[in-house]
C-alpha cells in the first residue's frame, strides 16, 4: 500500500448544462462551502467539456457557465478562499485525461451505470466523449492530486473508477503520484429525487420543469412547485420506519431536514401525524426563505458577465499552477520528452 502522504485537498465539479436544481445544491454546493470553510484547500471546477459530451447550444453554454459560477458564489463560494474556473481553460484536463483514458480498461468503463441510464437503448447515437467521460472526471479530480471528492450518491461510482485508474497508473509506471481520493457523500439529501416520481433523481435535464426546484425559481415558483409536489394520501409517520415504500414522502422529508440542518427523526418528530396539507406550506417556506436570497444574488451577479470572467481567470491561472508541475511529473514517468 501506499506509503506517501498526501496534503488534503478538494476537488469537485458541476456541469454548466441547464439550471442547477435544488438537488446540486443540497447534494453538492451546499456541502462544497461547507469544505471550503473547514481550512481544507478547495478547488470548484464548471465542468464545460464534460457538458458538451451531449449537445449544447454555443451561447447556452456560455450563459450557464456564468450561471453556475454565480450560484457557487451566491451560495457561499469565496473566490478568494476558493479556486473557482470553468474546465477547459486549463488544459491539463484534457492532457491528463487522455493519459488517463490509456490506462482505463474498458471492461471497467462498460460497467458504469450513469452511461447506461443516460445512453439507454441508443448506446449506439452517444458521441464517444459520453462514454470516454469518466477517464475525464478522474483527469480532474488527478490532476491537482485532490484527497477528497464531494458529490451527490449518483458520483459514487466514478470517484471510486478514479481510485482504481489512480493506483494502476501508480502500479504500471511504479510511482506513487495519485493519491485515492475518497468520496464524501454526507448528509440527508445525497440523492434529491423527482417531485413528481419519487424513484427518479431530480435533474437538471427532465423534460418537465415541475419535476425541480431550480436555483433561479421565485418564491411562487417555488412554493407552487412544492405544493403541486407528487404525495401520497397518508399523514406523516413519527418514525423513520413509517417512510418505507413511501418515496415521495421521504424525499420532502429529507429535503426538509437538509434545508433545516436537522435531522430526519427530528423533523418526524415535528410533523408526525400531520398530513401534507401542513407539511408542505412548512416546507415550502422554508425552501423559499432559504432560495430566495440566493437566486437574488444570482440575479446581481449575472448581470455582470465581464466580472464573472474575470473571476474565473484568476481560478484558472490558480488552478493552472496547481496542475502543471503535476502534470510534468506525469509525462516524466511515462517517458515523454518535455522541454525543461
Ligand atoms: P451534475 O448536475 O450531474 O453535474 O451534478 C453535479 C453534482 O450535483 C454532483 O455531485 C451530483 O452528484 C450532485 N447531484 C446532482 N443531482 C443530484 C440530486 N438529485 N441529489 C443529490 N445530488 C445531486
Ligand atoms: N461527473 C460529475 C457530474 O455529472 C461532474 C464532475 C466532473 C465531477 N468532474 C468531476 C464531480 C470531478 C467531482 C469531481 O455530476
Amino acid at each position: 500500500m501506499s506509503e506517501t502522504t498526501f496534503k488534503q485537498r478538494v476537488f469537485s465539479g458541476i456541469q454548466p448544462s441547464g439550471n442547477l436544481t435544488l438537488g446540486n445544491y443540497l447534494g453538492a454546493v451546499k456541502r462544497f462551502v461547507k469544505m471550503q470553510d473547514s481550512g481544507i484547500e478547495t478547488i470548484y471546477c464548471m465542468v464545460d467539456m464534460h457538458a458538451i459530451t451531449v449537445w449544447q447550444n454555443p451561447e447556452a453554454l456560455r450563459k450557464q457557465t456564468r450561471e453556475l459560477a454565480a450560484a457557487y458564489i451566491a451560495c457561499g463560494l469565496d473566490p478568494q478562499k476558493s479556486i473557482l474556473f470553468n474546465q477547459s481553460q486549463v488544459s491539463a484536463h484534457a492532457e491528463l485525461g487522455w493519459i488517463l483514458s490509456c490506462v482505463t480498461r474498458l471492461g471497467w468503463m462498460n460497467r458504469m451505470t450513469q452511461f447506461k441510464d443516460k445512453a439507454g437503448k441508443n448506446a449506439e447515437k452517444m458521441s464517444l466523449g459520453l462514454y470516454a467521460y469518466p477517464a475525464l472526471m478522474a483527469a480532474d479530480i488527478l490532476a491537482y492530486q485532490a484527497t477528497h471528492v464531494p458529490v451527490g450518491e449518483d458520483q459514487k461510482q466514478h470517484v471510486e473508477l478514479t481510485r482504481d485508474i489512480a493506483a494502476k497508473f501508480n502500479y504500471d509506471y511504479g510511482v506513487e503520484i495519485f493519491p485515492a481520493p475518497e468520496p464524501i457523500i454526507e448528509g440527508t439529501a445525497t440523492r434529491v429525487m423527482s417531485l413528481r416520481d419519487g424513484s427518479k433523481k431530480m435533474s437538471k435535464s427532465d423534460p418537465s420543469d415541475k419535476s425541480r426546484i431550480n436555483m433561479t425559481d421565485n418564491a411562487d415558483t417555488i412554493a407552487s412547485k412544492i405544493r403541486k409536489a407528487k404525495t401520497d394520501p397518508d399523514a406523516l409517520p413519527s418514525e423513520i420506519g413509517g417512510l418505507k415504500d413511501r418515496p415521495e414522502a421521504r424525499n420532502l422529508v429529507n429535503i426538509y431536514a437538509a434545508l433545516s440542518e436537522t435531522s430526519v427523526e427530528d423533523v418526524l418528530s415535528e410533523f408526525g401525524g400531520q398530513q401534507f396539507g401542513v407539511f408542505k406550506p412548512a416546507l415550502a417556506d422554508l425552501a423559499v426563505n432559504h432560495l430566495a436570497p440566493i437566486s437574488t444574488e444570482m440575479a446581481r451577479l449575472t448581470a455582470e458577465p465581464d466580472e464573472i470572467d474575470r473571476i474565473l481567470g484568476i481560478g484558472a491561472d490558480r488552478a493552472n499552477a496547481i496542475a502543471t508541475p503535476i502534470l510534468k511529473q506525469v509525462k516524466s514517468a511515462i517517458g515523454m520528452i518535455a522541454r525543461d
